[in-house]
């Protein structure tokens, strides 16, 4: 039995420590009797946009809707392609497929984990629609030189800054740096018209209401979950600039220990480490290895998109993507979150160590 245990997200200290103020934010919805949309919403939406210097965002239901309305407003569907990554979580290439397109994979960068720019150009053909880059573990992935439009998915790295393409579409499931109480997610951009779009198809293309020259669908995110994360945004950059810190700490105390097996991640100015990835051989082992002394991990992403079942008619074999299928053998994700001890960082770095050494 381990004598200590170190989680991967510890959402009862960041609750916790808001609590008087998110009870506060639920009452306010309920005594106002406006659960669908209104001021909450409205108010999220301008707090969230300035917090990512965007001059839009368009609260939806979650991340993933972010990214299917993202697409929608775009006018993908079938016949086209959208170029993205598959070393990332099912639903970026989900929403391509649900909506009749093709998700073409192109390979990663080993350092980054995030789309090759260059890979991804390659990839074009007349039928390429748009690119899905992934911001990957907090990290912005670099971008094509392209006029093709652009739509990140920042699912992972609220808070790394504008939107860089046409839209980036954001997640705040529980456990990403900034959580709601159960799903939602946003859509941010810097095209009034895009943005408009966004709003039209969010409430199944009706304008006005019951009129409807679009179909859209219920993206809606809800009023409960935008009055939490306005009190929680208010947090972001304290959050996200403890995840520096502790991403510095272990790169510190990593660089202490005879651990050469290890890759750390490479940092980058705006990466706010929504996860800690580092790169082992014998990774499944280790991870057993923490799991028996009481630390959490996680493995993001075992099995890379372009070899899902769901996804076999469209010919990718083992092989097909060799950066992306060694990320997905040898990446673990090991504990970051705002909330991390230095003590716990400190024993999770000499457990690695020790099974190395
Ligand atoms: C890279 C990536 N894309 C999309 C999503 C989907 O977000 P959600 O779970 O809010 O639907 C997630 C989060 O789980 C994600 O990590």
């Amino acid at each position: 039995m381990a004598t200590r245990t170190v989680p991967l997200v510890d959402l009862g200290k960041q609750n916790a420590e808001l609590r008087s103020e998110i009870d506060a934010a639920i009452a306010g919805v309920i005594d106002s009797g406006r659960f669908i949309l209104g001021p909450e919403v409205a108010a999220f939406e301008e707090e969230l946009a300035a917090s990512c210097s965007a001059k839009f965002t368009v609260g939806v239901s979650s991340g993933t809707d972010a990214l299917l309305l993202a697409l929608m407003a775009l006018g993908v569907g079938p016949g086209d392609e959208v170029v993205t990554s598959a070393f990332t979580f099912f639903a970026t290439a989900g929403v391509i497929a649900r909506l009749g397109a093709t998700p073409v994979f192109a390979d990663i960068e080993t350092e980054s984990f995030n789309l090759d720019p260059f890979a991804a150009l390659a990839a074009v053909t007349p039928k390429t629609a748009a690119f899905m880059p992934v911001n990957l573990y907090g990290r912005l992935a670099r971008l094509p030189p392209t006029d093709i439009p652009i739509l990140e998915d920042s699912a992972q790295s609220v808070g790394c800054g504008t939107p860089r393409g046409l839209a980036a579409g954001y997640s705040f499931f529980p456990t990403k740096n900034v959580g709601a109480l159960g799903d939602a997610g946003a859509v941010a951009t810097n095209d009034e018209d895009f943005a408009d779009k966004l709003r039209l198809l969010r409430t199944h293309g009706g304008r006005p209401k019951y009129f409807h020259a679009v179909v859209g669908g219920n993206f809606r995110i809800d009023a409960l979950q935008a009055a939490v994360l306005r009190v929680k945004l208010r947090q972001l950059d304290t959050w996200n600039a403890r995840r520096r810190t502790n991403a510095a700490r272990y790169s510190e105390l990593f660089a202490t220990k005879n651990t050469s097996e290890i890759m750390t991640p490479e940092d980058s100015p705006e990466h706010i480490y929504h996860q800690y990835t580092i790169r082992v051989p014998e990774r499944d082992a280790l991870r057993d290895h923490l799991k028996e002394k009481g630390i959490a991990t996680e493995i993001y992403y075992p099995q890379p998109l372009h070899l899902q079942e769901c996804f076999a008619d469209l010919g990718y074999k083992e092989g097909s993507l060799p950066c992306t299928e060694a990320a997905a053998r040898t990446s673990l994700s090991i504990p970051i979150h705002a909330h991390l001890e230095a003590d716990d960082q400190a024993y999770v770095v000499e457990t690695i160590a020790s099974f190395y050494g």
